[in-house]
């Protein structure tokens, strides 16, 4: 008897391409151009740069912006800002970019992993507090996958014990947490602007806040410590060069003029997509409706339940990119169980093990995010909600597809 399913012989749902990333096209030419005839490549000379920096601190509805070489970067110069320090816990979750923790490291504080809601994957704000010690000083709560955490709880729980939040949000471009763009709701925030981000120049980030004095500290870290009015020559604090480029701010310029195009079509057929795979028995769209007024859709997490479809998800991602939709089991390997963790291997950073003599991360169990990582996560990725709803139904149907015809499955 014939098969169904792509994977097993049958018709894919689908063979042509999804849109390309990144979109480009004359402005970025012409920003290109522009710098490189200026001949002031370099933000000291540039005006790029500081323009990028104030349109994309207003498009977050934040004070300032301070644009630096990468999203790693950004967020080890807002603890360094924000007074962390050797001996100091950072609480950040552990489905994540390895840098959300590595920078804590390369701050000299210590990165404490706190489990995730079942339902967002996001850090759960009901673990944060039975996290705090009279160590922990600040907490990095991710919008993982452009999904804003819960900022509300996140900001009481910081209030209450005096905690600096630096929200990490690189995927979180355009995201709103009931009304407000993320990044400044907490005391300061991080982007990238790496390749596949839904804002990005090749490698690029920004650290945005309202918070005068964090900006002054982050805006001197990231240029080897000057200070405004002082000579080229005159470091007054630790800091290092940062700095972003103009050919990349010239990128991030146009590129910008096009983000909220993009959002508004993500979250249209994010929402349409979460729709139709919620009726897909097995298969659950990371939870929306808890504060979120738009989702970020920097990737489409789905929750996979191999009980449901008879295997594991490797070969479900398997079957689905044979109907023509390419999908990722995304942070296969939570960050503590990385063997950089597992074996404490920091470098020269020792001071977290200096500071905490017990510290073994291969004690640390956070049953969420290991079935996450494990058995459960799973993510398409953000260019495939940039085409017209007749993709988003492709991408349905295929799911719908393999649901029905499940039984063919190869084990
Ligand atoms: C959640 C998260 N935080 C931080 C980063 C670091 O950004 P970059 O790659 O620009 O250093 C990334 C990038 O992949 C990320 O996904």
């Amino acid at each position: 008897m014939s098969k169904h399913l792509a994977i097993c012989g049958g018709r894919p749902v689908r063979t042509n391409p999804f849109p390309a990333w990144p979109v480009y096209g004359k402005p970025e030419e012409q920003a290109l151009l522009r710098v490189l005839h200026t001949g002031k490549w370099g933000r000291i000379d540039g005006e790029e740069t500081a323009t990028f920096e104030r349109r994309f601190a207003e498009y977050q509805g934040a004070k300032h912006g301070i644009a630096v070489v990468n999203g790693t970067v950004s967020l080890r110069l807002a603890l360094i800002a924000g007074g962390i320090k050797a001996g100091d816990e950072v609480l950040v979750p552990p489905f994540t970019f390895l840098a959300t923790a590595s920078a804590v490291l390369e701050a000299n504080a210590t990165p404490v992993f706190v489990d995730l809601e079942p339902d967002t994957y996001n850090i759960d704000p009901a673990l944060l507090e039975q996290a705090i010690t009279p160590r922990t000083k600040a907490i990095i709560p991710v919008h993982l996958a452009g999904l804003p955490a819960d900022m509300e709880a996140i900001m009481a729980i910081a209030e209450r014990h005096g905690l600096l939040v630096i929200e990490d949000a690189a995927h979180a471009h355009g995201a709103e947490y009931k009304g407000r763009r993320v990044g400044a709701i907490g005391h300061v925030g991080s982007f990238s602007f790496q390749s596949s981000k839904n804002l990005c120049c090749g490698e690029g980030g920004i650290i945005v806040t309202n918070d005068d004095r964090l900006y002054e500290a982050c805006k001197s870290a990231h240029n080897c410590g000057r200070v405004p009015g002082g000579a080229w020559y005159d470091h007054h604090h630790m800091g290092g060069n940062y700095r972003l480029g103009e050919f990349q701010a010239g990128i991030l310029n146009a590129q910008l003029d096009r983000l909220e195009e993009q959002c508004r079509r993500r979250e249209e057929n994010g929402r349409y997509l979460h729709e139709r795979l919620s009726r897909v028995p097995g298969i659950r769209p990371q939870a929306r409706g808890k504060g979120e007024s738009r989702h970020g859709y920097h990737l489409f997490v789905f929750r996979y339940d191999e009980s449901v479809f008879g295997v594991p998800r490797a070969r479900f991602l398997k079957a689905l990119e044979a109907e023509g939709v390419p999908a990722s089991p995304g942070y296969v390997v939570p960050l503590h169980r990385q063997p950089m963790f597992t074996n404490q291997d920091f470098g020269p950073y020792t001071a977290p093990l200096d500071t905490h003599p017990g510290l073994d991360y291969r004690k640390v169990s956070l049953p969420v995010c290991e079935r996450a990582s494990s058995s459960e996560g799973a993510w398409l990725y953000q260019s495939v909600l940039l085409g017209p709803r007749s993709d988003i139904d492709d991408i349905a149907t295929a799911f719908e597809k393999i649901y029905q015809h499940r039984a063919e499955l190869p084990a």
